[in-house]
């Protein structure tokens, strides 16, 4: 479901997409919330100059962000997330750009805040690249990401379904950590932690990846979950997975990562 790795994402589509799950994101968001409070406490306490909040959705953590900088940029690729975001918190300033083409001077932002964003970027060298351009030197980037290993449980239940890929793979985190460094990035912390929601089926797990706008798969089939007799497959397929507390497990891998340039 998730980018790196395999065919592009449309970003045209991906934003549309979020944009749709915009209204209700934050009633689902209960992994985005923990992962990004947990981001938060990792930000070396200083006062910016210039922080950018990338990929900002629907703006949970513009509040904490604003006392840490002078001035607090808000970007993000949707515009129906920027207007949720700009709703609850009207004094950042609102971009919508793409984070592997930022609309920013080159060392104009002293610290690059981005949760669970980059993952749906084409290419991390790329995107590592430009966040390299625009950050001064000795600016900081603090990033949470997803890592191989999340979404494994739906991947397994997937293929004792058929033989396509329905979740995309995502990154090692060995290969992330080469790229930040291959960017020319002083690693300062880095953390891999493992996240796991449950939920009482199959109907439920799958509208917490719809309501946060994560629902599209790729990979070689088209978009879409299929029809009711694939879903009735899938979810005698997942059943097996169903843990001793009756509950259906689904894991993100978390790589937590504090950069500086
Ligand atoms: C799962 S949401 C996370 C939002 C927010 N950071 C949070 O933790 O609640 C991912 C966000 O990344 C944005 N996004 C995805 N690809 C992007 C890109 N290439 N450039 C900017 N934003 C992007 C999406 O529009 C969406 O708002």
């Amino acid at each position: 479901m998730y980018s790196q790795g395999s065919s592009p994402v449309d970003k045209t589509a991906l934003a549309k997409r979020f944009g749709k799950a915009a209204v209700h994101y934050d009633h689902y968001a209960k992994l985005q919330k923990e992962v990004g409070e947990h981001l938060l406490g990792l930000i070396p306490p200083i006062k910016y100059e210039v922080a950018l909040d990338l990929g900002c959705g629907t703006g949970f953590f513009l509040q904490s962000l604003q006392p840490l900088s002078e001035r607090l940029l808000a970007l993000d690729l949707s515009l129906g997330m920027l207007q949720q975001a700009r709703l609850r918190h009207a004094l950042a300033e609102f971009m919508c750009a793409d984070a592997e083409s930022l609309p920013l001077t080159t060392g104009s932002v002293d610290l690059v805040f981005t949760s669970l964003a980059i993952q749906w970027c084409h290419s991390y060298p790329a995107l590592l690249s430009e966040l390299h351009r625009v950050l001064r030197p000795g600016g900081v980037l603090v990033f949470s990401t997803l890592c191989a290993g999340s979404l494994d449980e739906l991947r397994r239940a997937w293929a004792q379904c058929d033989q396509h890929a329905h979740v995309n793979q995502f990154v090692a985190q060995q290969s992330l950590m080469t790229w930040c460094k291959a960017q020319g990035f002083t690693v300062s912390t880095w953390e891999i932690r493992k996240h796991s929601l449950q939920y009482p089926d199959l109907h439920a797990l799958l509208m917490g990846l719809k309501g946060i706008g994560a629902s599209q798969v790729l990979g070689s089939r088209p978009a879409g979950l299929g029809g009711r007799a694939r879903l009735q497959q899938l979810a005698l397929a997942y059943e097996r997975q169903r843990n001793e507390d009756g509950w259906l497990p689904l894991s993100y891998e978390v790589c937590y990562g504090v950069l500086v340039r």
